[in-house]
């Protein structure tokens, strides 16, 4: 991996075995991330955020079978693919919460009731940083008044429900940077907070990351909260990376046609009042027995039949750092995949009309023979 990367992810798959069949809500993920950067990854509902997320701490359900590559550079192991670990392991549970940590969107989950809120977070203190009791929980309250929660000797031991939802959410922060992650996880930390909260809770990330260098990877459906703290952002669609970018970049001329609709429904500032916002119509299909074709091919004002319909694009590089998989757009590279993918499609319907010309002579051979 390259030294500058903390993480790489590389052809992520997620697959969950149901009933009805295999869903498969994370098709081939790809990003990377560099020390002290933030990533945002932005996307509709069900489109394999979360998923992608917990496969990197390996904590989704057993039922969820990751594959692909999630490379790790451990400033105390070195490079480590961290979905070869085994997931209950000594190895992971030094990653997990000491080198890369969590915030949960619903705090109220991440936390137990039954203990206190300075118990929880001291744990981590204890498991990762010291074993003595004493300095452990000097240490836990200096985080939690670095997170702004005040009267800390209180605080530290009332429980969850004797927290406000703002409070609940610095101490869920504290809670994940009480061992000074190298990179953190952030799932919608904000978005069950009102604007004021929010604001105030995504300075202190920022001052957070300033401080240990760290890198985020900030989970939402909030582009002005993207437009805000990320440097770069993934979009995701279906379970996959459709455009990767610098987020100015992204802003200022989103490529792909999920991309184009997801900031042309948000409001401008300075935008005309009268301006109409766009909407994408439709939803996010189910992830399972996707027919190959792109996965926006339903919804996508751009669509080319016979090519959209019968073909899947990767992602490839239009510009330095900027990515986009989709077959419709000017650049020399979405022109080449279009190429290769329309020489694909013929060669197979070729096979295909010429395996069906053969098919009616076998069977008419098989009748005579059964004769
Ligand atoms: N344990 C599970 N069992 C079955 N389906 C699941 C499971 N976990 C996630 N899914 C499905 O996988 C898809 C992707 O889920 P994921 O939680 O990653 O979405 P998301 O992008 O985080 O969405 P949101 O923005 O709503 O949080 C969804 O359709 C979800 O219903
Ligand atoms: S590949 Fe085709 S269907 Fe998919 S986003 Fe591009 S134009 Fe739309
Ligand atoms: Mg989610």
């Amino acid at each position: 991996m390259e030294k500058d990367n903390i993480i790489e992810v590389k052809n992520l798959h997620v697959d969950i075995a149901m009933t009805e069949g295999t869903l498969t809500p994370v098709r081939g993920v790809n990003f990377e991330i560099k020390r002290g950067e933030t990533l945002g990854l932005v996307g509709e509902s069900g489109s394999g955020k979360s998923l992608t997320c917990k496969a990197i701490l390996g904590i989704n359900d057993k039922k969820c079978k990751a594959s692909g590559q999630i490379l790790f550079n451990s400033k105390e192991s070195g490079e480590m693919d961290l979905l070869s670990l085994n997931p209950k392991g000594k190895e992971i549970r030094n990653v997990r919460g000491k080198q890369i940590s969590m915030i949960f969107q619903e705090p109220m989950v991440a936390f137990s009731p039954m203990y206190t809120i300075g118990n929880q977070i001291n744990e981590c203190t204890l498991l990762h940083i010291t074993k003595d009791k004493k300095k452990a929980k000097e240490i836990s309250m200096e985080v939690m008044r670095k997170v702004g929660i005040a009267n800390v000797e209180k605080r530290y031991n009332q429980y969850p429900h004797e927290f406000s939802g703002g409070m609940l959410q610095r101490a869920l922060i504290a809670m994940a940077l009480v061992c000074n992650p190298d990179m953190l996880i952030a799932d919608e930390p904000t978005t069950a907070l009102d604007v004021t909260i929010q604001a105030q809770i995504l300075e202190l990330m920022k001052e957070m990351q300033k401080e240990f260098n760290m890198a985020i990877l900030f989970i939402t459906h909030d582009l002005g909260v993207v437009a805000r703290m990320c440097d770069r952002v993934a979009v995701m669609y279906l379970g996959k990376v459709v455009e990767s970018g610098d987020a100015k970049t992204i802003y200022a001329n989103p490529q792909h046609p999920y991309t184009r609709g997801l900031i042309g429904s948000v409001h401008k500032i300075g935008g005309k009042k009268e301006e109409r916002l766009f909407s994408i119509e439709g939803t996010v299909p189910l992830a399972m027995n996707l027919p190959e074709a792109c996965g926006f091919y339903d919804r996508c004002d751009a669509r080319i039949e016979g090519l959209c319909n019968k073909a899947d694009p990767e992602l490839v590089e239009i510009e330095p750092g900027h990515q986009i998989a989709c077959f419709n757009c000017p650049h020399e590279a979405c022109k080449a995949q279009r190429a290769k993918a329309e020489q694909m499609i013929k060669e197979r319907e070729e096979r295909e009309t010429a395996k069906a010309a053969n098919e009616p002579a076998k069977s008419k051979k098989k009748k005579w023979g059964r004769k």
